[in-house]
């Protein structure tokens, strides 16, 4: 598939944080695209570089070499204002740190994109995401009065709520038990078979990798493998190497130091 039938697309991305010795390339040459109407899995070690791709695809964060396409445009041409435009309008993102306005309800929080954007919040439309995410009972809570997998629900309602085109999503069930974690994979799926939006979701588990169509593996900033219609099994599998590789190669560095 070329780059024109990509929604996202990052070619040759180098991201790389810090300054001197302390340099490190979170991102070191990435070439992925993402289609249209699909949901793609990111797994790889702690510190492999997934929430940096996350942002960098997003637009949230600049990148050093290389180039990113979001919804057919490149964001590091955009002016901050339409930058903005663009992220309200057409994308979504959960962060790994749920980002809730601590003073808003629970249903202040899920409106502020639409009245960012400038479209005032429909009550059944709010209403409706927030029952999809189990979150009715709750509407009116702040989010300190929430326990975390609550908090975490309320920022995938906030995040789906304007129907974007592309949803980011950093690990949206890591704060989930088993059962409410699968209720809300089930609903990621559903939206993208039934309103084609895209998903591209980072995750440590193997089982909520299983319910994206396409895994992309990175170890060390770079991608390393992909699989497609995943299996928990072949996923966990891939892991297991993925960790076991990168913990040889910190004993060969540590080893290394050591003498
Ligand atoms: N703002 C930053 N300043 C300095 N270093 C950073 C920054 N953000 C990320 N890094 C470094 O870049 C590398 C990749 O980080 P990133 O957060 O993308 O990893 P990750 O795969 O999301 O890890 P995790 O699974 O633990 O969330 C790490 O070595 C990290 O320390
Ligand atoms: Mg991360």
């Amino acid at each position: 598939m070329g780059q024109a039938g990509a929604v996202v697309a990052l070619t040759a991305v180098r991201r790389e944080y810090g300054s001197g010795e302390g340099r490190v390339a979170a991102l070191d040459g990435v070439t992925v695209e993402f289609a249209p109407g699909t949901f793609t899995a990111i797994m790889g070690p702690s510190g492999s570089g997934k929430s940096t791709l996350l942002q960098c695809a997003a637009g949230l964060d600049r990148v050093d070499e290389g180039r990113v396409q979001l919804a057919g445009v490149d964001p590091s041409g955009m002016s901050e204002t339409a930058l903005t435009k663009l992220r309200r309008e057409r994308i979504g993102f959960v962060f790994q740190s749920f980002n809730l306005l601590p003073t808003l309800t629970a249903r202040q929080n899920v409106e502020l994109p639409l009245r960012l954007a400038g479209r005032p919040p429909r009550p059944d439309q709010v209403a409706q995401v927030l029952a999809e995410l189990g979150l009715a009972e709750r509407a009116g809570h702040l989010p300190g009065e929430l326990s975390g997998g609550q908090q975490q629900r309320v920022a995938i309602a906030r995040a789906l709520v304007t129907r974007p085109q592309v949803l980011f999503a950093d690990e949206p069930t890591g704060a989930l038990d088993s059962r409410t974690s699968r209720d809300v994979l089930a609903l990621l799926r559903r939206i993208v078979a039934e309103h084609g939006q895209t998903i591209i979701m980072v995750t440590h588990d193997p089982v909520a990798a299983s319910y994206a169509g396409r895994v992309v593996f990175l170890a060390d900033g770079r991608v390393v493998d992909e699989l497609a219609d995943p299996t928990v099994e072949a996923v966990a599998a891939r892991m297991a190497g993925l960790e076991s590789r990168h913990d040889t190669e910190q004993d060969v560095a540590e080893q290394g130091a050591a003498c």
